[in-house]
Parts: structure tokens; C-alpha cells; sequence
């Protein structure tokens, strides 16, 4: 069946409800280039105005998926479970937990991306360890869930296509916020990816997508029912990402800090997150008495990173870089860190270098923030806050500027804010 492009512009527009026969055609049509980018734009932005019923998503998302192909994980030999993080600043759990998850004894097919803005993406903090390739054919990649356990790289071209299409439409004409469109465009991808369960990690806040929990937990809900209606077992939690996750930002600063986690130590929210999240994976592929925390403390975990490294390329006893050039933020009185805003935290560590302002950008891997103090902690006059590292001097005074303004102090430790909130299935 055929439509006039304007026609359904108008419907919605109008605040009408899509049809099935049209939602199939316009999503075909704009992946063949028979709808045109400013059509396209327009029906988006009329999404984002007027909203999308439960109906009209879920057949959006059928159809973004019928654009490609969906993976067969069937020869895996074990059952598969993956991640997804809507993304923030410090978020480096994918790390450690795809090879924890592993050792425990489901596959975890991690399909990533790279950052774009203010946050940062896997493929990117991957990177950083010498050698690591990120592009997996099909093949190699069912192949390496099935002897390694676990396999993190790009989505290849054939999945989802009509995504990919649309997310670079929407990133230059204001529409990303749209939740119909953000909840199809991921789990699009993760449905076609052939996951048999799927863990969100659904973050509001500063430093997020979504800044309002309400905002967060609709999209956290929506996601969830579209998981559940293409038979992928789906749970979100609802987590904090007003202040960055762990004390580094930054590639490579992250990876040590991941590699810390799976030797047994590392900061407790990058633990706790990490462990409530494997936890979750693990219940939802019927492994739920498999205990994470002691597949951390006998070394699987650690083994389970080296395969995973080795199996793409990577050289896991090679040194990480570091960045030569610092500049520190110290406290201008005794007190307490009050509040450390994540996202001009991700906008000073985008300055040094970590991020990038158009896809095709290259990145420093070296360059980073590491964080010495974190709201709650006590710090006395001159004890160093934030440290900033560049590879290019050059870029330190625009980042410092962003990250002074990152922090305040007081008299009183600030309320413990809790770093998960909810969970939702
Ligand atoms: N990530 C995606 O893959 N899609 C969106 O729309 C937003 C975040």
C-alpha cells in the first residue's frame, strides 16, 4: 500500500493516530529515499509536538526493525542478555560487566556506539587499549559470543537501517528528544541485535538524556513494554546521573578505572551499579543464584576481560596512555563538596579532548578528568577537587573555566542522593 508522504504528515499534525499500513510505508519509503529528508523531518517533529499511542510505537519500532536484518543468536550455546545505558558522563559500567556477566555464564552480545556531545561512548573508551578493534562481521561476532562469552563492537550496517537514517536526521533538526523515537531507536537496535533478555539503565539528570525523572521513567516503561512485545524478557532501572559515575571521565582514565572494579576494587557506585545491573542480567536468563561478586573476587571476571580483549584484537597487558599536561581544581575553603554537576563535568572533559563535536571527529584517549573529591567527602583549603589532563595544553584553560563551575561547597555534607531509584519491569 502507498501514501502520499503529506498526507501523514498532516494526520499527525492533526494529533491523529498513524495507521499500521502507514507507519510500515513511511518508515520503508524514507529508508529507500523515496520519502525525503524534510518530509521526514516534519512527521518527526510533529512526533515529538503531538506524541505517539503505545499501538503506533510499537509498530514503529516493527518496522525500523523490518528495515534490516535480526540476528540469529541461537548457536550461541548459552543464553544471551545485554545491557543498554540511555548514556551519561562517567559511565564506563559496560566494561566491566559485559566480561563479569560472561564469566558467570551467559553471552552479552554488547552492540555500542561512540560518544557524541557531552557523554561518552564505549566503542571510544574500548579504543583506548592498544590494538582493540571495534567492527565485528556477523559471523565473527556470533562466533566469538560462543567461545568468549561476551563480544562489544559497532552495529553493522544491515541492522536497522531505517535507525541509523533517522538518528542523523533527527541529531540536526531538534528532534531527538522525542520519547516514541528515542525508545524505538534503541530497542529497534537491541530487538534486531536477537538479545534473548535485555537490562536498561534508564538515567535522569543533570548529566543525562532525560533530566526529569518523570521523563525517565516513561521512557524507562515504554522500552520495556516494547521489549516485551517482541519477546525480549526487558527490565530498566531508573539511576542518578546528577553527579558522574565513579572518579574518572575520560577513555583511557576509564578503562583503569573498569579494570579496577573487576580486581576487586574501584569506587562504590561503579561497584554497587555494576553488581545491581549483572544481577539483573543474570535473573533475567534464569542464572539468578550465579553470585557476580564472587566471580569478581576469584579472578573469572578479570580472565573473562582478557579473553574478550584478546578475541578483538586488543593487547591486554599494554600500558594505557596518559595525558601530559594537568591542571588541578583545589578547594577555596574547608567544608564539604556539595554538588558536582555532571554534565559540565562531561562538557570540560569534551573540552580536553575526550569528545567530539561531529561524528567523523577523532578523540583523545588520554584525555580525561579524574575527580579526588566527590559530594559528601570533606575537603580542606588547597586539597585537590578535580585534575584535568590534556594531551594539548592548549585546551585546559576553556575546560577549567567549565569544570570551577562544576563544583560547590558548604559548610554541611549535602543529603546522600540514592543511585538507583527505581525498577521497572
Ligand atoms: N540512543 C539511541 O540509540 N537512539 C536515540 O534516539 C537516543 C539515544
Amino acid at each position: 500500500m502507498s501514501f502520499a508522504a503529506v498526507d501523514v504528515i498532516r494526520a499527525k499534525r492533526d494529533k491523529g493516530v498513524l495507521s499500521d499500513a502507514q507507519i510500515d510505508w513511511v518508515v520503508d519509503a524514507y529508508t529507500k529515499g523515496v520519502v525525503a529528508d524534510e518530509q521526514m523531518s516534519a512527521l518527526a517533529m510533529a512526533i515529538l509536538l503531538n506524541g505517539m499511542t503505545a499501538g503506533e510505537i510499537a509498530r514503529w519500532t516493527a518496522a525500523m526493525i523490518a528495515s534490516g536484518e535480526r540476528l540469529d543468536l541461537s548457536g550461541v550455546g548459552r543464553p544471551t542478555v545485554d545491557k543498554h545505558s540511555t548514556g551519561g558522563v562517567g559511565d564506563k559500567i559496560t566494561l566491566p560487566l559485559t566480561p563479569l556477566v560472561a564469566a558467570c555464564g551467559a553471552a552479552v552480545p554488547q552492540l555500542s556506539g561512540r560518544g557524541l556531545g557531552h557523554t561518552g561512548g564505549t566503542l571510544d573508551k574500548l579504543e583506548a587499549v592498544a590494538g582493540f578493534g571495534t567492527k565485528l562481521s556477523n559471523e565473527a561476532f556470533v562466533e566469538q559470543l560462543r567461545t568468549v562469552g561476551a563480544a562489544i563492537c559497532a552495529a553493522g550496517e544491515g541492522l536497522a537501517p531505517a535507525d541509523r537514517k533517522l538518528y542523523a536526521l533527527r541529531d540536526v533538526t531538534g528532534t531527538v528528544e522525542a520519547i516514541p523515537l528515542i525508545a524505538s531507536s534503541i530497542m529497534s537496535k537491541k530487538i534486531a541485535e536477537g538479545t534473548g533478555a535485555l537490562v536498561l539503565d534508564v538515567k535522569f539528570g543533570s548529566g543525562a538524556f532525560m533530566r526529569q525523572v518523570a521523563d525517565a521513567r516513561e521512557l524507562a516503561r515504554t522500552m520495556v513494554e516494547l521489549g516485551k512485545a517482541h519477546g525480549v524478557t526487558t527490565v530498566a532501572l531508573l539511576t542518578d546521573m546528577e553527579v558522574p559515575l565513579g572518579r574518572t571521565v575520560g577513555h583511557s582514565l576509564e578503562v583503569e578505572e573498569s579494570l579496577e572494579v573487576l580486581a576487586g576494587g574501584g569506587p562504590q557506585d561503579v561497584v554497587t551499579l555494576t553488581l545491581a545491573l549483572a544481577r539483573e542480567m543474570l535473573d533475567a536468563v534464569g542464572l539468578g543464584d550465579v553470585d557476580p561478586q564472587a566471580a569478581i573476587a576469584d579472578g573469572r571476571a578479570m580472565d573473562s576481560w582478557r579473553a574478550l580483549v584478546r578475541a578483538q584484537g586488543g593487547d591486554p597487558d599494554a600500558p594505557l596512555p596518559v595525558a601530559g599536561e594537568v591542571e588541578t581544581i583545589t578547594a577555596t575553603r574547608d567544608g564539604f563538596v556539595a554538588t558536582m554537576d555532571a554534565y559540565a563535568v562531561g562538557v570540560a572533559a569534551w573540552r580536553l579532548g575526550a569528545g567530539r563535536a561531529r561524528k567523523e571527529d577523532p578523540v583523545s584517549a588520554s584525555a580525561g578528568i579524574i575527580l579526588h573529591r566527590k559530594p559528601g567527602e570533606a575537603v580542606r583549603t588547597g586539597d585537590v577537587i578535580m585534575e584535568l589532563r590534556a594531551e594539548d595544553a592548549g585546551k585546559l584553560p576553556a575546560a577549567l573555566d567549565v569544570a570551577r563551575g562544576a563544583v560547590t561547597l558548604s559548610d554541611t555534607p549535602p543529603p546522600s542522593r540514592p543511585l538507583i531509584l527505581d525498577r521497572i519491569s
